[in-house]
């Protein structure tokens, strides 16, 4: 079997990346680069990370060429910030609708799930230097074989291998999300972003438990341009979502 890096070699030929065989987190690698001048665009890749994060302080665990473990550095204007989740989003969506995945959905703030069950995650961090932002880190998970029938998982989590009847191999999938990163990336920062991200979020009209600061539930009615959520709570009120999770209830 062909290793990682050599495919990684082939897929990102000509672009600014780094790999690396075992690494805590490419998010760590990613933000040292930063600090050394990384251009805008470049990507640190993992085969194994053995210290993975997700959102909200959760764990996030790949290993060898089950999954895509990869952060891209992008240096950008403040104004722009709130729509990195939305390029991650939009490009994992983008790569798995190329790949014809069946029942994609897209889940505020920007969990790929097939059906109910993840397939992908986004995490985004920010540099600064003192109160100037320096750039930011969108970092994506995304399980391509194996490993999630373990008990544990076996409900939430869910790879391309589950799903297709061929699923692609690494290289493949790597150059289709990177492919699709070249897409969206100059979109950063327009309206174009939000409008594409907003049409493809399943979430609006659904109702919604949300997990943030509060614990409520609602019916999820909409959108701000700057990605947070308009939830309708059961006692009338319109709440808006900055950060956190929600669960999709049936109605
Ligand atoms: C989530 O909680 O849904 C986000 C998961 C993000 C995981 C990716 S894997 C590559 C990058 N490095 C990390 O440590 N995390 C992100």
């Amino acid at each position: 079997m062909t290793p990682a890096r050599l495919l990684v070699e082939e897929r990102l030929a000509g672009r600014s990346y780094r790999f690396f065989e075992t690494i805590p987190s490419t998010m760590d690698a990613a933000r040292e680069w930063l600090a050394d001048e990384a251009p805008n665009g470049a990507i640190v890749i993992a085969g194994t990370q053995t210290a993975g994060r997700g959102r909200l302080g959760r764990q996030w665990h790949n290993a060898g060429r089950s999954a895509l473990a990869l952060s891209v550095i992008l240096t950008l204007s403040a104004e722009a910030l709130h729509q990195v989740p939305m390029l991650g989003g939009l490009v994992v969506y983008d790569t798995l609708h190329h790949l014809k995945v069946p029942g994609l959905v897209l889940k505020w703030p920007n969990d790929i799930l097939v059906g109910t069950r993840k397939i992908s995650g986004v995490l985004v961090e920010t540099a600064w230097d003192g109160s100037r932002l320096t750039g930011a880190i969108l970092g994506i998970g995304l399980n391509i074989s194996g490993g999630f029938n373990s008990p544990d998982i076996v409900e939430t989590a869910i790879s391309l291998a589950d799903v297709l009847e061929t699923a692609p191999d690494y290289g493949a999938v790597l150059s289709t999300l990177v492919g699709r990163l070249d897409d969206w990336l100059p979109a950063l920062g327009t309206p174009q972003m939000y409008h594409a991200w907003r049409g493809r979020l399943n979430t609006i009209g659904l109702r919604v438990r949300v997990e943030s600061s509060a614990v409520f539930e609602g019916i999820a009615e909409d959108t701000t341009e700057s990605g947070a959520l308009l939830v309708r709570a059961d006692d009338g009120q319109l709440r808006t979502v900055l950060a956190g999770d929600v669960r999709l209830r049936s109605v």
